[in-house]
């Protein structure tokens, strides 16, 4: 079922994607050749508890999951290309980070994740990141009243494939509200003019995640969260909280 919200309500979730914002800004300037993983959650959560939000990841527990997740940010370097749990890993020069990060503030959730690397960045990453960029760009400019999922994903898969880079499959993006994971699921890869029209008030996530080899292929690792490439390569992901606007897309997790 999808959730139209009230302009009202959109309001509330700006508040909410603005505080991811300011978290994410916060951890990209504190990420740093021999920055530990735990450090940028502990950045994050200074954030979140200074703003007087709550983190929709710490304690999710979707069924596939052996465990709560344990933080309020995912940290997923190189190989890694979701989910990846912040631990006593420190961060070493040409790392390719993507950081995801969620709030929840009077009762609405924000979701937003960036990819960045850290001291001498290879070329190859720096092509793969401006891509996942110009993937979610592609994306919320198809967020529009009029056109249907399809159209989202279609133009986030074209600029994806386009460049040469792998979509991992079974991930995506999805409908964001009073929860993280609400309905519609938003492909990374589809057909124009499918799928369910876009109206007014309804908050989508849209999260291109890219592979640099080409691949589709990963795996989840052993910690049951960390979701990883199984050629190695490196991969990038980015992600807003979107509003669908008859004034156009609305990016309610910018700063
Ligand atoms: N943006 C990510 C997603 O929608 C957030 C995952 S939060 C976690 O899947 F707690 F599941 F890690
Ligand atoms: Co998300």
């Amino acid at each position: 079922m999808v959730d139209i919200k009230s302009d009202a309500s959109l309001e509330s979730m700006r508040a909410a994607g603005r505080v991811v914002a300011q978290a994410l800004t916060a951890v990209r300037e504190a990420a740093d050749v021999g920055v530990p993983l735990r450090d940028l959650d502990e950045t994050a959560r200074a954030v979140l508890r200074e703003a007087g939000a709550d983190s929709p990841f710490l304690g999710y527990h979707p069924a596939w999951a052996p465990l709560p997740y344990p933080a309020v940010i995912c940290t997923s370097v190189n190989d890694a290309i979701v989910h990846g749990i912040p631990d006593t890993y420190r961060l070493h020069d040409g790392d390719l980070v993507s950081i995801d990060c969620g709030a929840t503030l009077g009762g609405w959730v924000g979701d937003s994740a960036i990819s960045f690397t850290v001291g001498r960045a290879r070329p190859a990453d720096v092509r793969l990141v401006e891509t996942a960029g110009a993937a979610l760009a592609a994306g919320i400019a198809a967020a529009v009243v009029g056109n249907r999922i399809g159209d989202i994903a279609h133009a986030v898969g074209r600029v994806c494939r386009a460049a040469g880079y792998g979509i991992p499959k079974g991930f995506g993006g999805h409908g964001v509200g009073r929860t993280m994971h609400e309905d519609p699921g938003v492909p990374n890869e589809g057909r124009p003019g499918r799928g369910m029209p876009l109206r007014h008030g309804m908050v989508l996530a849209i999260e291109p995640m890219l592979i640099g080899s080409g691949t589709d292929r990963h795996y989840t690792a052993h910690d049951g969260w960390t979701i990883r490439t199984l050629d190695k390569s490196r991969a990038a992901h980015a992600e807003h909280t979107v509003a669908i606007t008859t004034d156009g897309p609305r990016i309610l997790t910018a700063l």
